[in-house]
């Protein structure tokens, strides 16, 4: 927080034990640790988060990017590895975090960042300007899933880390997230939370090529029934489960 308000880096105040504060520095970082003792997450206060090795603006408007996401970034990458990836849509973009990340690794493919909130998709578009570039082609849409997708648009790779909170289970989740992160950024419509990642199955083999892959962030204890759900699908060829770094399963993949 100190190094924000000085707008240095962390490394010059290491450097730096005998620097002495104005009266405004002063003011300035005890109204950010007033704002942070009544919890307000670190990242909204300062205004950005870490993830991958970039920097992501953040705002009340869309979720912190949270590391576990990461792994979806990784499997994203493993999955396609010496394939050409044409076409990605990362659905539920928030920040910007996975569909950002993964466009300045593939620096030729053509991105489609979605969201159902216009003010994620505006932060959304200040991180691809501020990480990518003015230049890069990327395309924001403000749409429900991929119900704003004509039916011939079909992608190589679809990612998603939707809402899968269920409104009962609201204890589960830490104080400052339940009273600062946006809800529809947190909460699924049914008891068990399964509710928008089953719309995301559903809707998805229309918008992936042959071969195509989607990819799926999950919660605790729901990787069983999404996988039943997608069987029950029969649509999909292949489907793989992967563990984050707690052992807890976290993406699902499906192949087309
Ligand atoms: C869990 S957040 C994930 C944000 C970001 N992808 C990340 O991993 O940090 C879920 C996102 O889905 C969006 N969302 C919720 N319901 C949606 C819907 N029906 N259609 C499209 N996006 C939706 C929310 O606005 C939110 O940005």
């Amino acid at each position: 927080m100190l190094s924000r308000v000085l707008r240095q880096p962390k490394e010059y105040l290491i450097a730096h034990p005998e620097l002495e504060l104005s009266w405004e520095q002063v003011q300035v970082f005890s109204a950010c640790v007033d704002r942070l003792l009544k919890g307000e997450p670190l990242a909204y206060i300062t205004g950005e988060r870490e993830f991958w090795d970039l920097t992501f603006l953040c705002s009340p408007s869309a979720l912190i990017p949270r590391p576990e996401s990461e792994l979806l970034v990784e499997k994203a990458l493993a999955l396609t590895e010496g394939k050409r990836v044409e076409t990605l849509i990362d659905l539920g973009t928030g920040t910007g975090a996975i569909g950002i990340t993964l466009a300045s690794i593939w620096r030729d493919t053509y991105v489609v960042l979605t969201d159902i909130s216009l003010e994620a998709l505006l932060l959304a578009r200040r991180n691809c300007i501020k990480i990518l570039g003015s230049s890069r082609c990327v395309s924001f849409i403000c749409c429900n899933w991929l119900e704003g997708f004509r039916p011939g648009v079909k992608a190589d790779i679809i990612t998603a880390n939707p809402p899968y909170v269920s409104k009962n289970d609201t204890y589960l989740l830490q104080e400052n997230v339940r009273r600062y992160e946006p809800e529809r950024a947190l909460f699924a419509t049914d008891k068990l939370g399964l509710s928008e990642i089953r719309k995301i199955f559903r809707q998805a083999p229309q918008h992936l090529k042959r071969g195509g892959v989607i990819l799926c962030e999950i919660g605790i204890g729901q990787c069983q029934k999404v996988i039943h759900f997608i069987k029950g699908l029969q649509i999909y060829r292949h489907i793989q489960v992967f563990k984050d770094l707690s052992g807890i399963d976290r993406v699902i993949a499906a192949r087309l």
